[in-house]
């Protein structure tokens, strides 16, 4: 079995006709398929369609952010979604999320056209949004009272859901009795307590140090395969996006487009440190680099300073 990274670019099927066409390029040994977990199927989940999101800025100018995007997402398919600072991933969310609109284009949930938010969709951040003044089974059971949720089942769902994240014993705390990494697991236990079909993950562990990210990654892997839950995971760490995901999309920097995509067939689970998952994040740095050096030109030419924080190196 290779574990050298396959690079056999060629050219998207949905790729935008006016744009430079997205690549795909495999990761990892190209007819292995992950054995016990290969549970993403071929029905489109989430169909993005020529999506493109403009904003005025307070000159009066259109700023474009994103720009024909075209992606499909399989139910149960774990993606991942890298780029640059600034290239539109948290906004491209926000249009799933059905947060916001594009200004032309399409977002489709099992075919039918996104109108707003839903609750077979829930976006989770890094600021993890949950209530300090409830305790952690009443975190996890907001969503379904507001859902109307009858209070039997919503205990249960609760149980349930804190058993999954390893937070049974937690039930009663309060939220600044826990560590990050228990509030982020909260926070996840919260979300999948309403049954979204889709999970939508804004660098959920960005804030975290590595131990506890390297858990949840376990974790975040066990709880997909276990519920079938579709995820896109928005990142700027490769790595953990090599990780992570079943594909890894490449955003360019602004105007954000599909650039390339990288089908990662690696067995799971993986760890950050597997020796596989390091080349395979390599040639997708390689690329996301370009995509930084345009991105600290724009800032340069703009006449603003790039923010070097002490320690950072080229
Ligand atoms: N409400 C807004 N008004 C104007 N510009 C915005 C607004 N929200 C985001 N942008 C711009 O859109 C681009 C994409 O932003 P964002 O989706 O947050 O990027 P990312 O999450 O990839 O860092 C950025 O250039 C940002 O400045
Ligand atoms: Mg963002």
């Amino acid at each position: 079995m290779s574990t050298h990274a396959q690079a056999v670019p060629h050219r998207y099927p949905n790729a935008s006709k006016s744009h430079v066409p997205a690549r795909a390029v495999k990761l990892g040994p190209v007819s292995v398929a992950p054995p016990d977990r290969a549970r993403s199927t071929q029905v489109s989940k989430v169909g993005l369609r020529d999506i493109c999101l403009s904003y005025r800025t307070q000159t009066g100018e259109r700023l474009l952010a994103l720009d024909h995007i075209n992606l499909e997402v399989r139910a149960g398919e774990f993606l991942c979604i890298v780029g640059p600072s600034g290239c539109g991933k948290s906004t491209l969310l926000h249009l799933i999320a059905g947060l916001q609109a594009q200004t032309s284009g399409e977002v489709l949930i099992d075919g039918r056209p996104v109108e707003g938010p839903g609750t077979d969709r829930i976006l989770i951040f890094q600021e993890h949004g949950l209530f300090p003044w409830l305790t952690v089974a009443e975190n996890v059971e907001f969503g379904m009272k507001m859902k109307g949720v009858p209070k039997t089942e919503r205990q249960e769902k609760m149980r349930h859901y804190l058993r999954l994240v390893h937070l049974a014993k937690f039930e009663r705390s309060y939220i600044h009795q826990l560590s990050g990494g228990m509030r982020q697991r909260v926070a996840i236990a919260r979300a999948l307590a309403t049954e979204p079909d889709v999970l939508l993950m804004d660098e959920p562990f960005a804030a975290l140090d590595a131990q506890t990210r390297d858990l949840l990654h376990d974790e975040l892997e066990r709880i997909w395969s276990e519920t079938g839950r579709t995820i896109i995971f928005v990142t700027h760490n490769v790595r953990e996006a090599v990780r992570l995901g079943d594909r890894v999309v490449l955003l360019t920097f602004r105007p954000g487009r599909v650039k390339t995509e990288f089908p990662v067939s690696l067995p799971r689970p993986r760890a950050l440190e597997d020796p596989e998952v390091a080349l395979a994040a390599r040639a997708v740095l390689d690329e996301l680099r370009d995509e930084i050096n345009r991105s600290l030109e724009a800032e340069y030419s703009a006449g603003v300073k790039p923010h070097i924080e002490p320690g950072d190196h080229a």
